[in-house]
């Protein structure tokens, strides 16, 4: 297995590197997709395949009375999401589980915000990960999805040949994905490094 693989699913110890690459190299990506979302201070918050937990800690900081909670199915992944929010968790203001976005252990219509900073590559279907996303948003909610990469590019290839399981979505395809799923309002932003951000409403 190549060590970019852990991108997918970090795993062991080449996993918890990647995790702790991914927490400080995703920053500036994370730091322009939160300038196209309103997050209210006591907003319920999910942040799906957390990773590290890095996005987890800013969204804590952005929700001084609200709640953060996070998944991601790689054991790794959970280990130091956990680690880095240990406060809040301790607090009773943060959450991370285990399991996939396929199946979300949380009740229907119960988060303010769903946010997926650089993980929808790699969900099973999308369109039925939208759904599950949908389920769990409540009704005028948010989904915010935010890539480095928006599959217009040439050095997308290299990323698709070098981890396995993985598909750049362009724009329209996830346009297309969320309204199956049921959300609207959908806008869609990028910048000149090829990052792309999409918010969706319930
Ligand atoms: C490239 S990392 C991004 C992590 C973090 N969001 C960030 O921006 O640094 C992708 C993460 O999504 C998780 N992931 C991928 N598919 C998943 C799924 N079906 N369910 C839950 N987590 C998933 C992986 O385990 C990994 O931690």
């Amino acid at each position: 297995m190549s060590f970019f693989e852990n991108t997918r699913k970090p795993v062991g110890f080449g996993g918890k590197i990647m995790v702790a690459m991914m927490n400080s190299g995703h920053g500036a990506m994370a730091d322009w997709g939160f300038g196209h979302i309103t997050i209210a201070e006591d907003a319920s918050i999910l942040d799906a395949g957390c990773g590290g937990g890095a996005n987890i800690k800013k969204l804590l900081e952005k929700c001084p009375k609200g709640i953060v909670k996070g998944i991601d199915y790689s054991e790794v992944s959970v280990e130091k999401s956990r680690k880095v929010n240990a406060r809040a968790i301790a607090a009773g203001r943060c959450e991370v589980l285990q399991g996939s976005v396929a199946e979300l252990p949380f009740d229907e219509n119960s988060l303010d915000l769903v946010t997926a900073f650089e993980t929808i590559y790699f969900w099973p279907g999308l369109a039925d990960c939208f759904r599950e996303v949908y389920r769990v948003t409540k009704p005028g909610g948010t989904f915010f999805i935010c890539n480095e990469s928006n599959g217009e590019t040439t050095k997308d290839e290299k990323w698709v040949e070098k981890i396995g399981g993985m598909t750049i979505y362009n724009a329209s395809q996830i346009l297309t994905a969320l309204n199956q799923a049921g959300f609207s309002d959908a806008k869609v932003s990028k910048n000149n490094k090829g990052w792309i951000c999409v918010t969706a409403r319930k």
